[in-house]
């Protein structure tokens, strides 16, 4: 079994002392019960700096939740890899149903970003995830094995390097979570997709996300191919995320 990854996606939220209280209290909690999960926060890119401040040194690591695909110059209002990596980001997440959803991010840009992060020494967190009209029409595996080929195809050898999150589109921010059974038997298509693309993919990390919290997480992280999570409205209360990550069992 992988160490569990448990990161946090503020999105759009936050605010200097709104997020100076939140990382105190979610230090504190890991202060009194280490983690048995490896922790991240993904922050809006302006908050970066205070991450990198508050969480040097601490069980948390931290990153972006975008990285642009090209490496640098005129494209306005874009954050390159190498900024990103001024700041120490170990993460960033690429593909975003939002981002897929309100950007138009293709297949292809997506991969592009995660190469990206790959050139800088960052781990993309790599999210697919199907709409619940792809879903209801029988299309969920085909729809996530094409968004994933897309970036195994960029990425090549350095496939094993990244972080897949599956994200059904209809549950995120919905509070529908999906049961265990079928998040297990998507993560379970997902790595056996990695496997034959590297050889070894027992070895990447596959979380899911999507609605998790403290009362569904435990269930969901004890299934045997999802290995963490990547959490959305419970990031931003440290009671609850402090309980999805006691929720992670330790690596055997
Ligand atoms: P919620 O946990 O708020 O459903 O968000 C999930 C998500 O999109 C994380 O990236």
């Amino acid at each position: 079994m992988n160490t569990k990854l448990i990161a946090g996606n503020w999105k759009m939220n936050g605010g200097l002392e709104a997020n100076q209280r939140l990382l105190q209290e979610m230090l504190a909690g890991l202060a009194v019960s280490p983690p048995a999960a490896q922790v991240a926060l993904c922050a809006p890119a302006p908050y970066l700096a205070q991450l990198q401040t508050l969480l040097s040194g601490s069980p948390m690591a931290w990153g972006a939740q975008d990285i642009s695909a090209h490496e640098q110059g005129a494209y306005t209002g874009e954050v390159s890899g190498a900024m990103l990596r001024d700041f120490a980001c170990r993460y960033a997440i690429v593909g975003h149903s939002e981002r897929r959803q309100y950007h138009q991010e293709t297949d292809e840009v997506v991969a592009a970003k995660a190469q990206r992060a790959l050139n800088c020494g960052i781990t993309p967190i790599v999210c697919v995830g199907e709409t619940l009209a792809e879903r209801e029409a029988g299309e969920t595996v085909a729809v996530v094995k094409r968004q994933l080929a897309a970036v195994i195809h960029v990425v090549a050898h350095c496939t094993s390097e990244m972080v897949v999150a599956y994200e059904p589109v209809w549950a995120i921010g919905t509070g529908r979570t999906a049961t265990p059974e079928q998040a297990q038997e998507v993560h379970a298509v997902l790595r056996a997709q990695l496997q034959a693309a590297t050889g070894h993919g027992k070895h990447n990390r596959i979380l899911y996300g999507g609605s998790m919290n403290a009362a569904n997480a435990a269930d969901l992280l004890a299934q045997p191919d999802i290995d963490g999570g990547l959490i959305g409205g419970a990031s931003l209360k440290a009671a609850d995320f402090l309980k999805i990550i006691a929720s992670c069992p330790a690596a055997a």
